[in-house]
């Protein structure tokens, strides 16, 4: 997630100037907590003393060994780091744009106007900004992509108004327009994969498309508005980032920083301290909606701001569908949602809410799913747990009912997830994004992307953010990636050991656990794992969204990143360079796998259209030259 425009403040440093927290924590009894760790954790053991406490194995896969029988699982030579304005892929593979931002999604729809942006009609006809989490889905023969439009880039969506500020409900129309989700048909012509924008299945949502809320808080009073005095109907889906696909053929996007478009027009209303745990306040992070449409002015309707931060269901086969806001998942600054079937057939799904300090969730449904039958309710009527890891290793999903929370509501709960997990003592993470599910093996694996207050302040609830188990760095810049194995092989059990996978750090100007785990060297360092998905063959792909710099604590690193990693071995290897500016985020595959789709977010200009031209936000195409399977 940066919610800025390139090159500006961190998501931290922004966070920290808009909604400073009081260090609650004595400073000199973390800093002793912080060396005493990283003295265990810097020894000849790394991490075998942690392994021992679990009892099996190591924390950590040994790394190469099955590079060195010979058996690598990478097919291809790794990429150097780069600091350019383009793409690098792996000599044998090659690249190019599928979309970029502004391109028509529909027949007669013009391209991009580089000059104003074009307008707010133009923006709900065409691709949005900020490409995210996108799945791919075979209809009817025809291959269609689902994908996020994440946030606005104010400056570049709007370049005919001074520092991008909104000049009126028009601009404001526009960027509501540019954001939300797309879906489209594409093919794959002599000139490789392209947009069929005359494809009936087409379709884009925005931030006023209606949707139907569901679940335990569909008509509770703090989900009613004057415009919805029922509670179960709400207009658009916010900030949608990571993402994820139902064995049902559904899509869900998932609403993270939907906060920052709340404001006041009234600057004597006071935030709740439910709004201020979300990060609603009067000023908004500059979007102005408050000021234009009313709907947004948290002082004139302040339970609007409920009626965001869910994971929405979208069904890509019937354009005309009324999209879905599954409350039964809780309301976080969602990341992505992870599906995978429990051994009895019920859904689970794993979630992480991106802030710091916040926690791991988990979803498993009350019924069970059964292919081809009514799968109506089992994203409403289900559990919601919060992950608890211990630092022997072990770990458990406490589940958040009444009795659990001290009498929370199953709205209440829903509505308020972060306050319920806080209650039962879910263990406060280092940003947790997204949530990956082996599909060869019973396990899970989480990025938990990077957290500088690490050990030195409480997160947004108050809760301590101490140094220790998955979270093992103070003042964390570098991220690293949880991964926990589900007792009984059983993704609905309700406990689970747990390893780290890898902990990014640089080699090259750090010693001990800032250099990275084992399995980071000179030649693979990133920093930030942002998203991660697995492909088919049961390879970890890491996408990073991370500080590209490439000076200090960051040299070496270069822009950011697509990695592959071998579960079996602990092994990485970069795979991608994305140009300067950019996250690269979203990634699935064409249905013979021959082709991957990847999204290369807010890059800097001159990225793609060249000098003089708007940066454009766009999803590429990688294939190998020799038309093998790419995952
Ligand atoms: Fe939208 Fe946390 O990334
Ligand atoms: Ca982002
Ligand atoms: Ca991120
Ligand atoms: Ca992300």
């Amino acid at each position: 997630m940066d919610q800025h425009t390139p090159r500006e403040l961190s998501f931290d440093e922004w966070d920290e100037a808009n909604y400073p927290r009081p260090a609650v924590t004595d400073f000199d009894r973390v800093v002793e907590k912080a060396i005493s760790r990283r003295g265990f954790l810097g020894g000849v053991v790394v991490f075998g003393s942690a392994a021992a406490c679990m009892g099996a194995g190591s924390l950590l896969a040994p790394v190469g060994a099955r590079a060195m029988s010979g058996t690598s699982r990478f097919a291809f030579e790794p990429v150097p780091a780069a600091t350019d304005h383009t793409v690098h892929v792996p000599q044998g593979y090659s690249w190019r744009p599928l979309v970029r931002w502004g391109e028509p999604l529909f027949a007669g729809v013009a391209d991009l106007d580089h000059a104003t942006g074009s307008d707010a009609a133009h923006a709900e006809r065409a691709f949005g900004e900020n490409t995210d989490g996108m799945e791919l889905f075979v209809i009817g023969g025809r291959q269609v992509i689902a994908v996020n439009h994440e946030y606005a880039n104010r400056k570049v969506n709007l370049p005919n108004r001074q520092d991008g500020v909104p000049a009126n409900a028009g601009d404001v129309l526009k960027l509501q327009n540019v954001q939300g989700v797309a879906v489209f048909e594409i093919a794959e012509g002599a000139d490789g994969w392209s947009v069929v924008t005359d494809s009936p299945l087409n379709r884009r949502i925005t931030h006023n498309t209606p949707m139907r809320i569901a679940g335990p808080a569909a008509g509770h009073d703090l989900m009613r508005t004057a415009a919805d005095p029922d509670g179960v109907k709400a207009l658009g889906t916010l900030n949608n980032c990571g993402s994820g696909k139902t064995p049902w053929g559904t899509y869900l996007t998932c609403e993270e920083n939907f906060n920052g478009y709340f404001g006041s027009t009234d600057a004597a209303f006071q935030p709740t301290g439910e709004m201020t745990r979300y990060g609603i306040g009067n000023d908004g992070w500059g979007y102005d909606y408050h000021k234009f449409d009313a709907r947004f002015d948290i002082s004139k309707n302040p339970t609007e701001p409920n009626r965001h931060g869910w994971v929405v269901e979208i069904d890509p086969s019937d354009p005309g569908s009324v999209p879905v806001k599954r409350t039964a998942l809780g309301r976080f600054k969602h990341e992505n949602a992870a599906v995978v079937i429990a051994r009895d057939g019920r859904v689970v799904v794993y979630m992480g809410d991106d802030e710091r300090g916040e926690f791991i969730y988990r979803y498993v449904s009350n019924g069970v799913h059964v292919p081809g039958g009514d799968t109506s309710a089992l994203l409403d009527e289900g559990k919601l747990y919060a992950a608890k890891f211990l630092d022997d290793g072990s770990g458990q999903w406490i589940e958040l009912n009444g009795e659990t929370t001290g009498g929370m509501s199953p709205a209440e709960i829903a509505i308020h997830s972060r306050i319920a997990a806080s209650k039962v003592g879910a263990t406060t993470m280092d940003r947790p994004e997204w949530v990956a599910v082996n599909p060869v093996a019973i396990e899970a694996y989480c990025c938990l992307t990077n957290n500088t207050r690490r050990g030195v302040k409480t997160n947004a609830g108050g809760d301590e953010m101490p140094v220790g188990g998955p979270n093992p760095r103070a003042e964390n810049q570098y991220g690293q990636i949880v991964r926990w194995y589900p007792a009984n092989d059983d993704h609905a059990d309700p406990a689970f050991t747990w390893d780290l996978f890898v902990m990014a750090g640089n080699p090259k100007v750090k010693e001990g656990p800032y250099a990275g785990s084992s399995n980071i060297n000179e030649g693979n360092m990133f920093n930030s794992p942002d998203a991660a998905v697995f492909d088919s063959t049961g390879l970890l792909w890491i996408q990073t969204d991370g500080e590209d710099s490439n000076e200090g604590d960051f040299a070496g690193q270069g822009n950011n990143q697509m990695l592959a990693g071998d579960p079996a071995t602990g092994r990485i290897e970069r795979f991608l360079t994305g140009p300067l500016g950019c996250e690269v985020t979203g990634l699935c595959w064409s249905a013979d796998r021959r082709t991957m789709f990847v999204g290369i977010q807010h890059p800097a200009a001159p990225f793609p259209d060249g000098e003089g031209r708007l940066p454009r936000s766009a999803i590429i195409a990688i294939r190998r030259d020799d038309g093998a399977p790419v995952g």
